[in-house]
């Protein structure tokens, strides 16, 4: 337990912590930011000056370089007499432009050898403004979206002198009760794969140093989605066919990408600690890949090798993570004292550091450290929440939102309404909004569903609101001793019922009603895994009352995950998905509720009816009497509640015409395909085309569909557009169980196209040897 509540803590109480810790230190000497440390002379090529600095370097500074400590640890020896000992190369969590710059100046200034630090932040989805969740993000279907949103967020965070983000996180997950799958791109690899790489070249720039840029770092290496039971840190079991053709592939697109470095996972895989798992830190990453950047650990796991029954103790956890592949250890300080007795004992190689050592201050050179290694503090002072910021963050929560149902076309809601009332634990709420990793974020920034509605109407139009009940915490958090999560609301059975009675009388009042329901913001992201995905408390009881109203209902979801909304598919006329959309949420729900904007997003995931359903996914394999493959329950449809890549518009589109250039194509090569799209709708608006390929035979049997290509488009009422894919055979290839390497396999595929995984426009192709 000691153990545990060291390791894993209240993120964002402990953060909030630091947080304030460190404004509280002021920049000892202002003339630090007029000096640049130029002691540096000689060479200045990257190979040459990091072996160059190599050679003056103790052992002690090199495992310092490898070590990454948060601020505020409690330790004997201060942060300032680390650094000036050369015994840290990294802090993460500061966020203080003024305390990064005092602390950069004892390491450049002071330090034996001025080696700059890196300071690491989790900027996931924004710093201090706040953009969609990356689920989101990936329902926006649009890589060029995801790569702007993390531009803004690393322009925000470089501001006040954070070099390094803990993102893009690339994990496959197929499970909903995993709160972590609010952090990725939903489950197929390959919308994984653009994310991904798109997610890299938003933070990075052009290359890794661009001007108001971060290093990206790609974790969680690997399997972690795969969570047996969704429950958060627990081990994975992943076949190599799955490993090879769903879970690593986005990694890979992420180190094609460029990312300067990559973070190893907490859990077992198969049963070896990702973090002291060669095959994937060495054989796959290293050499397959040829990753030319650093690994970091994930917090404390490192030492947690023994945790896992997988190293006999701290000396024999640093040896096995560092001869696995791992570079800089995340928190804990098994690196910086255990391996330099490995080393004289010849546990670990003195290449081994130096290997580890070299990709950090490579990474720190590529960075620009050595040469600028501050932050001008005018920038903290004038970049972040600018107008900018938040335009770029509402126009990212439109797009990114999902509209699920709009029957009689209830949405978009009518500019003139006179009452409207907005209810639901989340309708106001502005922590909630911003999502799970959005800590340096002041909740005072941002703009909830009610206020974003609030604001469109002139004061004449009454626009009621009412929590209508309380999202309260059913299993006791076991950090809440140590650090101290809001206590649940405990409000008497009268006081309850009151409240609900106030919220259904409200809508009775009104013309129409939004219910902004879902999850609290700590219900989704690390260690929120949940066992069931119906609505929290009493919100499913609140909904059915709003409906029994008879008024018109519209559902705004706020959510990290795929909920049990099974109920309200039926009865509720509109639901519009709008995840955690941040700090511009409100504006940008109320946009799209009254047609300001137009709902273009697709499910990244597959939305099951509940949970017993899953793992869902629509890229099965055809088995045993593959006509009933929806009707495998006794007690139910195994069919989603709604497919991956589904979402509607408040315009039509009409899909006809498939082609493919040729009726076959050599392997390697690329394959023209086309269809006709047609807005024949009254509004403007943006419709996703999918591409999907079966094969039908090989080496091993194929899933029914796999997503090959997509674009969103954007077309005005009545609007044309011959839509035409390059199909790279390339990415018809796979990892074969049966002959244990990537091909691409000769025979005849099945192409559908359409907008979503059920896409019926189809054709066929043979892919010739
Ligand atoms: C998470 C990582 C995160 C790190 C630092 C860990 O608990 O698993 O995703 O980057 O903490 O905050």
């Amino acid at each position: 337990m000691e153990i545990l509540m060291s390791f894993c803590y209240s993120r964002c109480a402990l953060v909030r912590r630091l947080l304030v810790g460190s404004l509280a230190i002021t920049l000892s000497g202002a003339s630090c930011l007029a000096q640049s440390p130029q002691n540096w002379e000689g060479d200045t090529t990257e190979a040459r000056f990091v072996d160059n600095l190599l050679q003056k370097m103790t052992l002690e500074e090199k495992l310092g370089q490898m070590s990454q400590i948060p601020l505020n640890q409690k330790e004997d020896v201060s942060p300032d007499e680390r650094i000036l000992k050369g015994q840290v190369g990294s802090f993460l969590f500061i966020t203080d432009a003024k305390e990064i710059n005092r602390l950069q100046h004892l390491a450049v200034e002071k330090g034996r050898l001025h080696i700059p630090l890196i300071f690491g932040f989790d900027v996931i989805h924004g710093f201090r403004t706040i953009y969609p969740v990356p689920l989101a993000l990936a329902a926006s279907w649009d890589p060029a979206q995801a790569e702007e949103a993390q531009r803004m967020a690393a322009k925000e965070a470089s501001a006040v002198g954070i070099n390094w983000t803990f993102a893009p996180m690339v994990d496959i997950a197929r499970d909903p009760r995993w709160g972590r799958i609010m952090e990725g791109a939903g489950e197929d690899p390959y919308l994984g794969s653009q994310m991904a790489a798109a997610q890299i070249r938003g933070f990075q720039g052009d290359k890794i140093g661009s001007p108001e840029h971060i290093l990206a770092c790609v974790k969680h290496f690997a399997g972690y989605g795969a969570a047996v039971g969704g429950r958060d840190y627990d081990s994975s079991s992943i076949s190599d066919e799955e490993l090879w053709n769903i879970y690593l592939p986005p990694f890979e697109a992420a180190v094609r990408a460029g990312s300067g470095s990559l973070m190893s996972a907490y859990m077992d895989l198969n049963g070896v600690p990702a973090t002291g798992n060669r095959f994937l830190l060495h054989d796959v990453l290293r050499e397959k890949w040829k990753f030319d950047g650093f690994v970091v650990s994930d917090w404390e796991s490192v030492k947690s090798l023994t945790t896992h029954g997988f190293a006999s103790g701290p000396q024999d956890a640093a040896v096995r993570a560092v001869n696995a592949g791992v570079d800089m250890e995340m928190t804990s300080h098994v690196f910086r004292d255990e391996l330099a007795a490995a080393v004289k004992q010849g546990l670990v190689q003195q290449s081994t550091i130096d290997e580890a050592v070299r990709r950090i201050l490579t990474a720190k050179y590529r960075l620009g450290l050595f040469t600028s290694p501050y932050v001008a503090s005018s920038r903290a002072e004038t970049e972040l929440v600018t107008p900018e910021q938040r335009q770029s963050a509402r126009k990212a929560a439109e797009r990114s939102a999902v509209l699920l149902r709009n029957e009689g076309r209830l949405l978009p809601l009518s500019k003139s309404l006179t009452s409207i009332a907005v209810i639901g634990p989340l309708a106001d709420s502005q922590a909630d909004i911003t999502g799970s990793w959005s800590l340096a974020t002041h909740p005072a920034d941002a703009v909830t569903v009610f206020e974003g509605i609030r604001k469109r109407f002139p004061s004449g139009t009454t626009i009621n609101w009412a929590k209508g009940v309380e999202i309260e915490r059913v299993q006791p958090s076991i950090f809440d001793p140590q650090y101290p999560s809001p206590k649940p609301v405990l409000k008497t059975d009268a006081e309850r019922d009151a409240e609900f009675a106030h919220a259904i009388d409200l809508i009775k009042q009104s013309q129409v009603a939004v219910l902004v329901l879902g999850e609290a913001q700590t219900m989704s992201g690390e260690r929120a895994s949940r066992s069931t995905l119906t609505l929290p408390g009493r919100q499913q009881q609140l909904l059915e009352a709003a409906v029994a109203t008879g008024k018109p209902i519209v559902l705004v979801l706020l959510n990290g995950r795929p909920l049990d909304i099974t109920w309200a598919s039926e009865h509720v006329p509109a639901i519009l998905d709008a995840w955690y959309p941040g700090t511009e949420g409100g504006n940008a729900v109320a946009d799209l509720l009254f047609g300001d904007a137009n709902p273009g997003g697709k499910l990244p995931v597959s939305w099951p009816r509940s949970v017993g359903q899953v793992p869902i996914f629509y890229a099965r394999t055809l088995t045993q009497i593959p006509n009933a493959l929806d009707t495998r329950y006794w007690d139910g449809s195994s069919a989603p509640l709604y497919p991956f890549g589904y979402g509607l518009s408040y315009t039509t589109f009409k899909m006809d015409d498939l082609k493919t250039e040729s009726i076959s194509v050599k392997a390697g090569s690329k394959l023209a395909v086309s269809i006709e799209l047609q807005n024949t709708g009254g509004a403007a608006g943006d419709q996703v085309v999918q591409l999907y390929t079966h094969q039908r035979s090989g080496t091993a049997s194929r899933p029914t569909r796999e997503l090959k290509a997509f674009r969103r488009v954007s077309l005005k009422p009545g609007e044309k557009q011959t839509v035409t894919f390059a199909l790279d055979t390339n990415d018809l290839g796979f990892w074969s169980p049966q002959t244990h390497r990537w091909s691409i396999e000769p025979g005849p595929f099945d192409l559908w196209v359409g907008a979503d995984s059920s896409a019926t426009q189809h054709t066929t192709f043979t892919v010739l040897p």
